[in-house]
């Protein structure tokens, strides 16, 4: 089969992909899509880089079995520490969210004050820094992890007191920095959106990695002359590795949409 024929494989630790997954479903509705969480195993956040680097290979390694022509890792921990290995190890194009992420904010930033935030892991690696360092060395970041963020979205308390008060407490040493651009370098971040809106203040512009990720698909796709015609919808398979039923009540409720059947593999 020809290369565009294939669908597009996105990987992530578990539901929270859904919010690139929706991005690039918006960006390039006629691309098939094959969802892989690896719900099991989930969250990648607090784990080491040796065994994210693992399961980021063998997720990889599952989509490849299933013929996809271009991979986008949508986890942000998981770009963090396996990028540089899943590059290396693989002949398709493999895109993470953190190079795009890092680019945009870059672009935006007027007083060259990043602020990034993430999972424990995503902080750790310092990815987003030497991503943005490498474009712009004059530019200082001030990062932080936000780990309630992630079971907050997951509950559907993207606008409460709870969150509130949990992102007033992750983000007001943030607010002191005087940073302009704040990226949110985790899946589940953009979903609490109007909560950081909140605390951070309008002035502050805040960066959707995974809305920058899909306009790099889209990018890579069309250079390589591997884009769907754009003629049908596009078709959608979902994986999970546990689970199913939990990812199906989050993840539409991520997605505000229906996500037909998911399949459970190991
Ligand atoms: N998907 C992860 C990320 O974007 C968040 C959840 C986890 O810790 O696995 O970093």
């Amino acid at each position: 089969m020809k290369k565009k024929g294939l669908p597009i494989g996105i990987f992530d630790s578990g539901v929270g992909g859904l919010t690139v997954f929706k991005e690039v479903i918006t960006l390039l509705p006629h691309e098939d899509i094959i969802y892989l969480g690896d719900t099991a195993r989930v969250p990648y956040g607090t784990r080491s880089p040796q065994t994210i680097i693992r399961y980021s290979q063998e997720n990889t390694r599952f989509l490849l079995h299933q013929g996809v022509k271009i991979l986008v890792v949508a986890c942000n921990t998981s770009s963090a520490v396996s990028l540089p290995s899943l590059k290396k190890e693989n002949e398709i194009p493999v895109i993470g969210v953190i190079e795009p992420g890092a680019r945009r904010a870059s672009e935006v930033t007027q007083n060259k004050r990043i602020g990034v935030i993430g999972t424990e892991g995503t902080v750790k690696s310092r990815a987003y820094e030497r991503a943005i360092q490498m474009i712009d060395q004059k530019i200082a970041i001030i990062s932080r992890a936000c780990p309630l963020f992630v079971p907050l979205a997951e509950e559907g308390w993207m606008d409460n007191e709870v969150t509130r008060l949990t992102a007033q407490s992750y983000l007001s040493p943030l607010c002191e920095e005087k940073i302009d651009t704040l990226v949110l370098g985790c899946t589940h971040y953009p979903l609490l959106e109007t909560v950081i809106r909140e605390v951070m203040g309008d002035e502050v512009c805040l960066v959707n990695s995974g809305k920058e990720t899909a306009k790099e698909v889209q990018r890579v796709l069309n250079e390589q002359g591997i884009a769907t015609p754009g003629k049908r919808d596009g078709s959608y398979k979902f994986y999970v590795t546990d689970n199913a039923k939990r990812f199906i009540k989050v993840g539409e409720r991520f997605l505000g949409r229906r996500l037909g059947a998911v399949n459970e593999v190991t």
